[in-house]
Order: C-alpha cells, then structure tokens, then sequence
C-alpha cells in the first residue's frame, strides 16, 4: 500500500531492493509491484521466500535469471499494464537467450489470480502464474518450471500461506528500512459492486495475534520504527489470540504498542462499516497510533451508496467523523472515491462534492469508475460515458487539492516529530514522514536515518513539507507526535 501510495494505487514501484555484491555467484530476482501496499508487502516476502533458494533482488532486468511482476487487477488501465510490460521483458528474455543465458518469467498477483492459464496463452513468455495466495510455494513452482512445466497456481489457502512463510530475511544494516508493512487481514466480504478484490483476495481471513506479534518483534529487532498493519479491510481484523478470544484491531494495536522500539503504529486501508468503538478509543489513547485515517467513502450520494452495496448513508459517514474527531481531534482524513459510478448524475456527483467540503480531507485518491468484468456495476444500466468521467473526476481532483494543500497549510510554524527514512534527492538532504504521513524534506546529516526527530515545519511544497530540525529537542527517547505551535 510504498507508504501510502504516494499517488495512486495502479503506481509502480520497484520494490526489490537491489544488493551489489561482488563477484556474487547468486541468482537473480527482480519483482516489479504494482498496486496497493499490500502488493509491497508480498513483493518482499516473495523475495524472503527466494533467499533460501538463491536468488538475491537486482533492480536490473537485463541482469535478471528470474522476473516476477506482482500485478493489479482493480482498474483496467492497472491489469493493461501488466501485458505492455510483457512485451518489454519478452525482447529482454531474447537478447539473454542470444547471450546464452536463461530467464524465467512469473505474472504474480491480483491479475493472476483473475486471468490464470489466459496470461500464458496471452503472452507465451509467461512460465508461471502463481495468485496472491499461493507465492509461498513458489520454490516448488519453480522446480516445474525448470522441468520444462508451464504452472498456473490459484488456489485461495491464506492460512497455509501464512503458516508456511518463513522468518523475514536478514537484511544487511545499510538497507534496513525504519518503516515497513505488515499484513495482519487479507480478503473481504464485502462485494462492493465495483470491486474485484473479493475475487482476487478471497474471503476475509485474519492472522492470529501470535504470529503477528512475531514478525512485528522481528521488523522492531531490525531496526523498524513505524509499522503500517495492512488488509483490505483492516478494521474488520478479528484473529484469535492465545487465550483463544478473538481480538479487534483496537486491540492488536495496544498489544504491539507494547514492544519496545515500535514507536510508530499505522493501518490501512479501512472500512466505515467497520470502525468500531474500541479502535476509536485507541486513537485516543496510543500516543505511538499516528493521527492519520484512510477511510474510503467513494461517493457522497446515498443513492450511489447503495448501488455500490457500501452498507452505509452519507449521514452515518458523517456522524462517524464526528466520534473519531472527538477522540482524535487533530487526525488526518483521507479517502477515495469514484465519479462515474452507474446512475450517478450531476446531482448524486454534486453531493460527492458537498460530502467533501464538509468533511476537509488532508489527502485523498480518486479514480474514474472502470467496469471490471464479473462484477455487478459491470452490466448495470446507465454507465456513465467516458468524458463525463473526465469531467467530474477533474472537478473532483481541484477540489481535494485544495484540500490537501489547506491541511499542509496548516502545519506550517509546527514543531512535529518526523522519523527520518532515507537521503533526499540533494547531497545533505533527508526524507521522513509526519505524523499525518506527509513527506517532510530536511537538512540533516546522514546518520540521523532512522531516527524520530522534532522538526520545525517551515515551508509548504505541492505534495510536501519543508523542515528544519529543532535544536535542542531530540524527540527520540519520547516517541510523541504532538504539533506545538512554533515560538
Ligand atoms: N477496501 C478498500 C478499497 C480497496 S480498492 C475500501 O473498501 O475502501 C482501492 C480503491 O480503488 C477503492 O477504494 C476504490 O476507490 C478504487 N476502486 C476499486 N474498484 C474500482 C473500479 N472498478 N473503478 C474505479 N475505482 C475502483
Ligand atoms: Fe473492494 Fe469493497 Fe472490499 Fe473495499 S470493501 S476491498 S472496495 S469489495
Ligand atoms: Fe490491486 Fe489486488 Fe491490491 S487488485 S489494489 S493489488 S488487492
């Protein structure tokens, strides 16, 4: 879900971690991600799962004896991709073949899981097709394909997945990463009617508190500070704990709060249905939850609400805001939607923006409905024609805009604690994220990555902030994350 998708979900980003090692005899794996963070998470523990095998991440495809791309399938331009892609690594595999070298190719993901054996028949360079739940296997897989088997593996088995997963890999010290995912729910029920991720994801499962606890000492023994939980619907977390109750997400999220170095907590992506009281309450209590919410309501209109099977009426969003805030009152909102669903007309688009302007989100993602084959929205009557999309989606865009830039605004003169994630773009420059998940940009020398500062907020860009460290005050040993006005 990248931190956040910095700007939308159909990004691609190279998440394999390239490791130069010299005179290194080791196979290599380049995963290229696409999608939602989750589609991070298991890009790297595909990479764990190759360790073992021999295989070490290149961000160099020429170099690559093995290319997976770990695909979207949420909007047709995403699900596109994955082919334009295909074509670009089939002249790739050729020039290797010239040179005597071999390269397998995986279609991974949300699109494998739709489409299985099509993709192969589609694009023949494809040897293997392995789905969002099976990549725990892929050892075995490639064993096939190695004996001259193309393999299509779909089946939904989250549990054996995640049994089966082993300890996140060692990575060395210059390349551990001070924040990083962890799926805790995968899959929904929710049949939203424009959705494919029922589909793709399966059912709704949620990982046991124990195994969970696990990876998250694991990630804080390595360095990690910040940790995002991730599921599709994150909030409907119920996993067994070893008393055999069956903890929420309030209160996996006071459990982790416990262990030391987890200074940082965060979740995504949530649903309204599912904001339950206890998790409001951890906002209010859990000075390591980071006052930011990703709560996706799609369309203002109630009637467009209920064609999209979202289980809710504007009202009810806002009344929930209205507790969150109390509990939290300087959080950060964010949200998606989508113009175009349809039915929606000029008034169901006129009560998105309403809906909007009331609520003032500090960030949000927006997308042109797309019709996904096999979902309800895909055959209903009145689809809304491409350059009313267009439209509504630009008016949409300008508006939460400024928006965003209003809330960035308003943190200018702060002082708020920033953990320090990597270089910037200029020598003695350094990238870490607010408490509200905005990108900060700093001077500040080079050892202090992976640390939580206090950092004053002197400028606004377009997408983020300008600080400059606050003298005297080393926020690491307090781990808050309170804005002070500036003296
Ligand atoms: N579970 C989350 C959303 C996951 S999909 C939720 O319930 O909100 C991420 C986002 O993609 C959705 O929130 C929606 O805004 C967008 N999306 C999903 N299907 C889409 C479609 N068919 N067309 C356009 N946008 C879509
Ligand atoms: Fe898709 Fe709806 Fe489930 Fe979100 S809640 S993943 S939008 S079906
Ligand atoms: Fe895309 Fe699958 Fe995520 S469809 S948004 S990669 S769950």
């Amino acid at each position: 879900m990248t931190s956040r998708p910095e700007t939308e979900q159909d990004a691609v980003t190279n998440a394999a971690t390239p490791e130069v090692v010299a005179n290194s005899n080791k196979r290599k794996v380049f995963v290229r991600t696409y999608g939602c963070q989750m589609n991070v998470y298991d890009s790297e523990r595909m990479t764990d799962v190759l360790a073992p095998e021999g295989f070490e991440a290149t961000g160099d495809l020429e170099d690559a004896d093995l290319v997976i791309l770990n695909t979207c399938h949420i909007r047709e331009k995403a699900a596109e991709k994955v082919y334009s892609e295909l074509g670009r690594i089939r002249k790739v595999k050729e020039a290797r073949a010239k040179a005597g070298k071999d390269m397998m190719v995986g279609v991974a993901g949300c699109v494998a899981q739709a489409e299985g054996e099509e993709i192969s028949r589609r694009a023949p360079i494809v040897d293997m097709v392995v789905g969002p739940q099976s990549y725990h296997q892929l050892p075995a897989l490639l064993e096939k394909v190695r004996s001259g088997k193309k393999v299509v593996e779909t089946e939904f088995d989250i549990d054996a997945k995640f049994d089966q997963l082993s300890a996140r890999a060692a990575r060395p010290v210059s390349k551990r990463p001070s924040a990083a995912f962890l799926t805790v729910q995968e899959g929904c029920d929710k049949f939203c009617t424009f959705c494919v991720v029922p589909y793709t994801r399966g059912a709704e499962v949620s990982r046991s508190v124990s195994q969970i606890v696990t990876e998250a000492e694991q990630m804080a023994a390595s360095g990690v500070r910040e940790v995002t939980l991730l599921g599709q619907n994150v909030n409907a977390y119920h996993g067994e704990a070893e008393d055999g109750a069956t903890w929420g997400l309030g209160r996996l999220l006071r459990r982790l709060a416990e262990i030391d170095g987890l200074d940082r907590l965060r979740y995504t992506t949530s649903h309204p249905r599912d904001m339950d009281d206890d998790l409001i309450e951890a906002h209010r209590e859990l000075k390591s939850l980071m006052p930011y919410l990703h709560l996706p309501v799609q369309s203002g209109s109630d009637k467009i609400l209920k064609a999209m099977n979202r289980r809710h009426t504007r009202d009810e969003y806002f009344r929930l805001l209205d507790r969150i805030r109390e509990a939290s009152p300087d959080i950060a909102l964010s949200g998606d939607f989508i113009v175009g669903f349809p039915g929606e007309t000029d008034q169901d688009f006129e009560d998105t923006l309403d809906l909007i302007r009331r609520v003032e989100y500090g960030s949000a993602f927006s997308f042109k409905y797309s019709q996904r084959p096999g979902t309800p929205g895909a055959t209903m009557d009145a689809q809304v024609p491409e350059d009313v999309k267009s439209e509504r989606l630009a008016v949409l865009q300008a508006l939460l805009s400024e928006q965003q830039k209003a809330f960035n605004a308003s943190r200018k003169g702060m002082v708020c604690d920033v953990l320090l994630e990597k270089a910037g773009r200029n020598p003695g420059q350094l990238v870490g994220k607010s408490p509200w998940l905005q990108p900060v940009q700093l001077d500040a020398p080079i050892d202090l990555i992976g640390s939580i500062q206090a950092v004053e907020i002197v400028d606004i860009g377009s997408n983020s902030l300008f600080g400059r460290l606050n003298a005297g005050q080393d926020s690491d040993d307090q781990s808050v994350a309170i804005p002070t006005p500036a003296a």
